[in-house]
């Protein structure tokens, strides 16, 4: 691609940065933000960097009525020599394009989105912490935009990218959460919008997740949508178990979100020669594991906490303890291997860091 240069405007009002002590997740933003907009006459158009402030949109923006969204969440890191990289964006703007299609927005120029983030970061990188657990957050994401109150698909929207310093997602960090295992709602079915990443398949998820924390659990275990045997996925996350030494995770069905730490997950298994499988796997048979002693680990997989071991679940009625309630062996070594990766502490054998200058 050619190598383009966005207009920058900046900020005239830089803001503090917050102690690396205080970070909690996706509380804090940068000074800048990249935007552009579609029209369908011009297509996707007006590249640029600008202060971060809040958008101006007409209150019948289509984007407040009908759920006509994308997003996106990745890290950026910065290497004890003051490397800054990005782990495998490539990825998340394939999974963009994936979700535009599926919510009817218009696909984006993948590179170009590549070095519109490769600008903003290089704009923004003294707002990259360095403090154990920490990076910068990324949140690309796209809004329908066109005043209209009929139930169709825009005709224009605003690709944005903002940018968070964060801390841990969970307050648990690598330790262990509890789930309760969800028989009420699903999160998404098959056909449906599952495996695109639009802010509808969170929203569904809110009431399990409100219920599931009024009796004392993190997070909930989502089942398929139309048996309620199967398991999906955990919070938002993808979802590993490790029974009697194989490690097994839910095969994409159409209502599983395609995770790229899943991804890298199956990657490292692979290279390090565990048995794993995708397919598909009933709650009967995970508590059967449990019950007979088989359950080694539960673990769920995403960008925002990377592994988040499960500790306690519960499932009609009773409520096991995975593994002593201790991060297992493989949730840690995939932990420490993946994280040390993007901090460019370990070697990237699978080439998945992207430097940025
Ligand atoms: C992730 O695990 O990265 C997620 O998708 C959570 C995000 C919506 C904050």
């Amino acid at each position: 691609m050619k190598q383009q240069t966005f207009a920058f405007t900046r900020s005239e009002n830089l803001k503090q940065k917050p102690e690396a002590s205080t970070l909690e997740f996706g509380k804090v933003f940068t000074d800048h933000m990249f935007t552009m907009d579609y029209s369908a006459e011009t297509g996707w158009h007006d590249p640029q960097i600008v202060p971060y402030a809040p958008l101006e949109l007409d209150p019948a923006a289509m984007c407040f009525h009908y759920g006509q969204t994308v997003f996106e969440g990745l890290k950026a890191y910065v290497t004890e020599k003051g490397k800054v990289l990005l782990f495998r964006p490539d990825k998340n703007f394939e999974r963009l394009n994936r979700s535009n299609d599926r919510l009817c927005i218009p696909r984006l120029d993948e590179d170009l989105a590549l070095e519109a983030l490769r600008q903003l970061i290089s704009v923004e990188k003294e707002w990259i912490p360095t403090a154990e657990g920490t990076s910068l957050y990324i949140r690309p994401f796209i809004i329908s935009t066109e005043p209209f109150l009929g139930v169709a698909a825009s005709v224009s929207y605003k690709f944005i990218i903002i940018l968070s310093p964060v801390g841990a997602y969970y307050k648990e960090g690598i330790n262990p959460v509890s789930i309760a295992v969800e028989n009420d709602y699903v999160r998404a079915v098959k056909g449906g919008t599952g495996d695109a990443k639009t802010g509808g398949n969170y929203a569904a998820s809110l009431k399990a997740q409100e219920v599931a924390a009024a009796s004392g659990f993190s997070q909930v275990l989502w089942l398929d949508g139309l048996e309620k045997k199967y398991v999906e996925e955990v919070g938002s996350m993808n979802v590993f178990f490790k029974i009697d030494g194989e490690i097994v995770t839910p095969q994409l069905n159409g209502s599983i979100l395609q995770g790229v730490t899943r991804d890298s997950v199956l990657h490292l298994l692979n290279h390090w020669g565990y048995p794993v499988t995708e397919r598909r796997i009933a709650i009967a048979e995970v508590v059967q594991a449990q019950k007979e002693g088989r359950l080694e680990e539960v673990f769920g997989t995403g960008t925002a906490a990377i592994i988040s071991p499960v500790g306690k679940l519960s499932y009609g009625g009773e409520t096991y303890e995975i593994n002593n309630g201790v991060t297992g062996e493989v949730a840690k070594r995939i932990y420490d291997t993946i994280t040390g990766i993007q901090k460019g502490e370990l070697e990237d054998t699978f080439g998945w860091t992207v430097e940025v200058k």
